[in-house]
Parts: structure tokens; C-alpha cells; sequence
């Protein structure tokens, strides 16, 4: 945590340091030594001095009213409550009024604050100080009732119903995420309330929130629910699914705006409550009211769902360091720096000789031979497989912090023919999906040569991951969308298309066949009715993988009335709602599977 600090005081400067907040993750109690029950939020603004803040307050019990022993009995009579009263002050007679006696001094003075003081038939004294009112506060104190004898000094009758909040301070202890009663969809998930605290104390409805490891999505989801715009992402793409499905099938209570014709940007509104102080009955001022912001007023005919959001695979950006680069132009760097090996991938490289490629159902490609290519720009290997009749291959390894874009694929092919191998490998971590599409698409009838996806491990860029690993897969091949479209031929929908999804294509090494890989691994599908070639717009979204309590049949328990269910349950199916030919008469299906692995098909119909 302080390291972390550190960084923070660096990028954000130790001036505008606000605050470190401690809160329970858990009430369990584990280890040898001291149980670590708390996580810590390291809090920076951007500038300390504007920095937006607003107080939220906790109902007060327990501990909360430490010194408030005193009671106001309904007949006039103010008394010490006795311990039993304390400890069970229903007991007390209707009416009761439980109080402290709070000090009326203060460490400063002023000509009008150090007067003497008559109460009673007594007179009183501030002490070294002066008092904390004037003698018209006291005069206004006086008919409310409120001042008190205490020993030699006064005091004021601080009621319990006065305010009986407390504000949030840097210690949340009602955050153990058992409390909040929401079942985990990920490992690292975050308590959902202490989200939406940081966002209640620092956001206005309508303000955006930057989140950049979305995980689950808590960020957004809570963001959504409180009328905040937001931003997330992950490099997992396991995370982001698990995101939009959690995001698309939310519902929300409706929060009444402040000024409806503007919209969330307005606020909501909000309950609040009276906050009687001293200053307050001395001044014989109206209490002022505080904002419950973590309150606002519901309007219970209304239900929201998560509003329309875009989802965007960015190509990651790796800048060199000067240092690498001149390494890779020092010396014999040079013809390898040409042909864009590195290190890494000579590594790669071995690794691919020693484990092959793994293939649906446990079957492999395997090979005899992997040796670096010379001369070549976009192909960095060549291989043989263990084949009776071994096949070429030739291997093109994707950029390390990035994924491979549909521009190599169109060059690597274009520089394999010369070659003529059998087969065309391209590994990589991550795949742009039109480059994943293009891969799919070029047949072997027309491109001469096999094309393959092979997915590799991120554990390869962690060598001792890599060294402790039992299983040997690095590599393994992914399949394509296998999709049928129809043309319904009857019915109120004649005319109309319907596509229905098979599961995976496989490439089988065994006999060199495209093999189907059924539906099981499916966490997700998408259909885009009318493709543009640019972005995927789904129009139909199939969470394959959901249970029950979750997926789109939560929203459809939610929004019973306003929903046909039947169609709900299509929603975690195959085949999908039947839709009209949109003016690109292109239709886009990505499937994304248990991996986070996505693949596109793009139809013409
Ligand atoms: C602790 S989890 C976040 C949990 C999240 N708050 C939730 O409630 O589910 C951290 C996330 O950061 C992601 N991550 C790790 N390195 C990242 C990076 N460099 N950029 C973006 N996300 C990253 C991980 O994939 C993981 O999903």
C-alpha cells in the first residue's frame, strides 16, 4: 500500500493527497498472526483545492452515542438514564428525549463570548476561554431549554434526534462483502458498496468515471445505477464479457430527477433531513437541511435497464524504449532486427517445437522441425509436421502487446506463396477480428494453402510461469463460428432470416479437415442484422452459458410485465429472433467462448 502511495504522490503530487480509507473485506478470521480483515483506497485529487466532495452520512448506533446518558422525560424531568435504560432505552416512557451534556466553552474568546453567565439563580464563568455563543445565543438557548448545569461549569442539551447521522469517515467497517448480499460472477470481484461509495462522495449524477480494470464491471455498474456516465476496460477479455452480460441484463431502480426537462445532469432528488446544532437554536435559525446523497427518491412505477453502450477492442500501442531499439541495430542484431525476430520469439519458437499445437479433443500438431526464417519480413518460422507425409509449415507470430491486425495476415499469405507450404500459422496472443475473419475466410481452395488461428498462452511472456506449468499447453488452435442462415418460408415471419449457431469449426490435424466443435464452450454470441464492415452493432445478444439466476432471465423476472417471456428464454439459445435483410444485406455473428476468445463471421445474405 505505500508503494502504491508512493506512485500516487508522484503522478498526482503529495500536495493533493486526500485521504486513505481503510474498510472490511471480511470478518474471517485466518492465519497464524494477525487476521487481515482490510483492504485499503488511497485517495488523490487532481487538485486538492477544487476537488468535489460530498458528505455522506450513516445513521448513528451502537458506539455512536458514547456519552449521550442523559434523558428528558416527557413530564419536564431531565435525569441520568440508569444502565438498564441505557442498554434498553425502549423501555424508556414514550416521549423520552435521550441527550449528552455538551461543553459551552471553547478555547478562543471575544469581548462579546466572555461574559458572565446566570442560570439558574447561578452565575458561571468560560474559564481560561471564552463561551461558545454570545449572550443572545445564550438568551436563545435559555427558551429552548437547552443549557444545563454541569458542576461548576454549563452545558448544552444535545438531543439525540438532533441529527442522528454520522458522517463517513476514512474507516468503512459495513463493507465485508458477506453483508451486501451479491453472489460473486468474478474471482476479484469488488464490493459493490465500496464502489459506490467513492462514486456517491465524489460524483454528481451525469459526471463520468474512468475505471481502467474493469474486471466485472462493478465501476460501470454502479455508474449506471447512480445516473453517472463511465468508461472501463480490461485486457482480459474474459473480464469484459462477464462485464456486458452483467451490464446488459441489470435492472435499476428509477430515481426521480431534480428537474426532469434536464435530464440526469440535473441531480436527483434527494431525502433530506434537519441538522440542529448549537449554532442553530442560538441564532434561532431554521435548521439547515443535509443531503442524504446515498437517498434519492424513487419513483416506484419505473424500472431502468443500462442504456446504450459501445464496446471497442483498441489495438494496444507498445512503445520501444531508445535502448531496445539500439540494441536491436547493434551488430549481428541486425539481420535479425530485418526480419523482426526477437528474443521472445526464438522462445516462442522452442516452445512451439517442444509442445505443438493443441487441437479439439485432446488431438495435436505436432511437429519435427521449427527453424527461424531468414529473408522473409512477415513469416518468421518454418516448420515440418510429425506427419507420415509431413506437411510445410510456415509460422507468423503476432506482435507481443498487441493484436494481430488484418494487414499482416493479407502480407504473411501474400509472402508464404512464393513458399508454397501447406499450411499457414498464425500465432498470437490476441486477434484483431477482421484479421480473424480473413483468416477464416481464405480458403485453401483459393489461398493455396491451409490457414490456421493458433491462440497462444499468456503465461509464455512469464518464463517462470512457463517452467512451473504442468500442463504443456501454449499453443492451441481456435476454431471459427460455424453459423447457418435461413430464409423463413412460411408463417408471419416469411421472408424474414434467421440464423442459428453450430459452434466452432476445427481444424483437425489428424486427417487435415475442418471438423464442427459443437456449442458447449459458447459464453457468448452477438448478431449484427445489418453489417457495416466497420462496427458491430448487435442488435440480438445470446448469453449461452448463463444460469438461471442470471443472463437475461433476471431482467425478464424484473421487468415481468413489460416483457414476452417466451421470447426471453430465446435469449439463451442457438438460434436466433427472426429479422428483416437491412439495406448492407450483410449480417456479422461474433462469438466469444469461455476463454474470452471472440471469432467473427461476417454473411452476405
Ligand atoms: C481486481 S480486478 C478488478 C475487479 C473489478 N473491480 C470487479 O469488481 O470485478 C483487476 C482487473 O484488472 C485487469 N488488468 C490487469 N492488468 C491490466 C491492464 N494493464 N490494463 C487493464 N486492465 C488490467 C485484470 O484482467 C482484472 O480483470
Amino acid at each position: 500500500m505505500h508503494h502504491v502511495r508512493e506512485i500516487m504522490d508522484e503522478v498526482f503530487e503529495s500536495a493533493n493527497f486526500i485521504s486513505i480509507i481503510s474498510f472490511r473485506k471480511t470478518t474471517g478470521q485466518s492465519g497464524t498472526l494477525l487476521s487481515d480483515t482490510n483492504d485499503y483506497l488511497i485517495w488523490h485529487a487532481k487538485n486538492k483545492s477544487s476537488v468535489k466532495f460530498r458528505h455522506l452520512f450513516l445513521p448513528r448506533v451502537g458506539f455512536g452515542w458514547v456519552n449521550y446518558d442523559y434523558v428528558a422525560l416527557p413530564g419536564g424531568i431531565h435525569r441520568k438514564m440508569t444502565k438498564e435504560e441505557k442498554a434498553n432505552p425502549e423501555f424508556l416512557p414514550k416521549g423520552s428525549r435521550i441527550y449528552r451534556r455538551s461543553p459551552l466553552t471553547s478555547a478562543s474568546s471575544s469581548e462579546t463570548t466572555s461574559m458572565v453567565v446566570e442560570f439558574d439563580g447561578n452565575k458561571y464563568l468560560p474559564g481560561k476561554g471564552g463561551w461558545k455563543t454570545n449572550q443572545r445565543g445564550f438568551a436563545n438557548l435559555l427558551a429552548a431549554n437547552r443549557l444545563e448545569a454541569y458542576g461548576t461549569t454549563l452545558s448544552y442539551r444535545r438531543y439525540s434526534d438532533d441529527f442522528p447521522f454520522f458522517p463517513v469517515s476514512n474507516a468503512w467497517t459495513d463493507t465485508a462483502s458477506g453483508g451486501y448480499g451479491v453472489d460473486k460472477i468474478y474471482v476479484v470481484q469488488t464490493n459493490l458498496r465500496v464502489i459506490e461509495r467513492c462514486l456517491l462522495m465524489t460524483t454528481d449524477p451525469g459526471d463520468l468515471v474512468f475505471d481502467l480494470t474493469c474486471g466485472s464491471g462493478t465501476t460501470a455498474y454502479v455508474a449506471e445505477q447512480w445516473g453517472r456516465r463511465w468508461i472501463t476496460c480490461d485486457t482480459s477479455r474474459v473480464a469484459t464479457t462477464l462485464a456486458k452480460q452483467r451490464l446488459m441484463t441489470a435492472s435499476f431502480d428509477y430515481y426521480k430527477l431534480a428537474r426532469p426537462s434536464e435530464g440526469v445532469g440535473s441531480g436527483f432528488e434527494y431525502k433530506t433531513v434537519p441538522h440542529v446544532t448549537l449554532k442553530s437554536i442560538a441564532n434561532n435559525e431554521p435548521p439547515t437541511q443535509e443531503t442524504l446523497y446515498d437517498q434519492p427518491l424513487k419513483d416506484v412505477r419505473k424500472v431502468r435497464v443500462t442504456g446504450p453502450f459501445t464496446a471497442e477492442a483498441v489495438p494496444s500501442l507498445h512503445a520501444k524504449s531508445l535502448t531496445d531499439i539500439e540494441k536491436e541495430n547493434q551488430g549481428s542484431g541486425q539481420s535479425v532486427a530485418r526480419s523482426g525476430e526477437t528474443s521472445r520469439q526464438a522462445m516462442w519458437r522452442d516452445e512451439l517445437l517442444k509442445t505443438g499445437v493443441r487441437a479439439k479433443g485432446g488431438r495435436k500438431l505436432e511437429f519435427v522441425r521449427v527453424e527461424p526464417m531468414g529473408g522473409t519480413r512477415w513469416i518468421q518460422c518454418e516448420a515440418e509436421t510429425r506427419d507420415d507425409i509431413p506437411q510445410k509449415v510456415l509460422v507468423v507470430f503476432g506482435p507481443e502487446h498487441a493484436p494481430l491486425e488484418q494487414r499482416m495476415v493479407e502480407n504473411a499469405w501474400q509472402e508464404a506463396r512464393a513458399f508454397k507450404p501447406d499450411i499457414l500459422l498464425f500465432c498470437a496472443f490476441q486477434f484483431d477480428e477482421e484479421a480473424a475473419k480473413d483468416i477464416d475466410e481464405l480458403k485453401p481452395e483459393v489461398a493455396g494453402m491451409q490457414l490456421l488461428k493458433v491462440q497462444m498462452n499468456a503465461d509464455l511472456f512469464t518464463d517462470d510461469l512457463k517452467k512451473k506449468r504442468a500442463s504443456n499447453d501454449s499453443f492451441w488452435l481456435i476454431g471459427q463460428p460455424d453459423v447457418e442462415v435461413r430464409q423463413i418460408r412460411e408463417g408471419e415471419d416469411k421472408g424474414k432470416y434467421q440464423v442459428e449457431v453450430m459452434g466452432f469449426d476445427y481444424y483437425n490435424p489428424k486427417n487435415g479437415n475442418v471438423e464442427s466443435g459443437g456449442i458447449k464452450n459458447i459464453t457468448m454470441w452477438q448478431l449484427d442484422t445489418n453489417y457495416d464492415e466497420r462496427s458491430l452493432f448487435p442488435s440480438q445478444v445470446f448469453f449461452l452459458m448463463a444460469g438461471e439466476k442470471d443472463g437475461w432471465a433476471t431482467l425478464a423476472k424484473n421487468l415481468k410485465a413489460e416483457i414476452d417471456l417466451e421470447k426471453v428464454e430465446y435469449f439463451s439459445g442457438t438460434v436466433s429472433l427472426p429479422f428483416a435483410k437491412g439495406d448492407n444485406s450483410k449480417i456479422a455473428v461474433k462469438i466469444v467462448d469461455d476463454r474470452g476468445i471472440e471469432s467473427l463471421r461476417v454473411i452476405s445474405l
